[in-house]
């Protein structure tokens, strides 16, 4: 009998922990994705750099990238809307970076969230 209620009790302690899981609480939100303070350069221009550059550098936005220029900051906070419509691949736009897969939800949710925050050249 005593098995019997520690184990309905240590059950529910399983049961209670599952529902203060983080992960449950925010499913959308890799555990490691933290963008309480988003940094130009230190985030966003790492992620243009790897995806985007090849097409989109000054040097190569004529060749490969339909002119569109996303290396210098005033470019880029000028275009951030339309950047991040291509990054989710909403329908109007194309969906980039052209030819690759969609970047991972993490990388999404700090772009938007420089956005939000005030495209800071930080
Ligand atoms: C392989 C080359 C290539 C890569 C890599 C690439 N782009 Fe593009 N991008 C293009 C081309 C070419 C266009 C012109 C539209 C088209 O042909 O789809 C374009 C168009 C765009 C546009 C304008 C879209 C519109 O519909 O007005 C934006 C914004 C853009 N790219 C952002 C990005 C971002 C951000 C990345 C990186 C995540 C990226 N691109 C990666 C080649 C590329």
């Amino acid at each position: 009998m005593r098995i019997f209620i520690l184990s309905i009790f240590i059950g529910c302690m399983a049961f209670g922990c599952y529902y203060d899981n983080e992960e449950y609480l925010f499913p959308e939100l890799p555990g490691d994705c933290d963008t309480t303070s988003v940094s130009y350069t230190a985030d966003i221009q790492p992620i243009l750099s790897a995806f985007c550059y090849a097409c989109h550098s000054n040097l190569n936005a004529a060749s490969f990238g339909n002119n569109i220029k996303l290396e210098d900051f005033t470019d880029v906070a000028e275009q951030s809307s339309v950047i991040l419509s291509t990054l989710k691949h909403e329908q109007g736009v194309s969906p980039m970076p052209k030819g690759g897969s969609q970047l991972i939800d993490c990388k999404l949710i700090t772009f938007e969230a420089w956005i939000n925050q005030g495209k800071l050249d930080n």
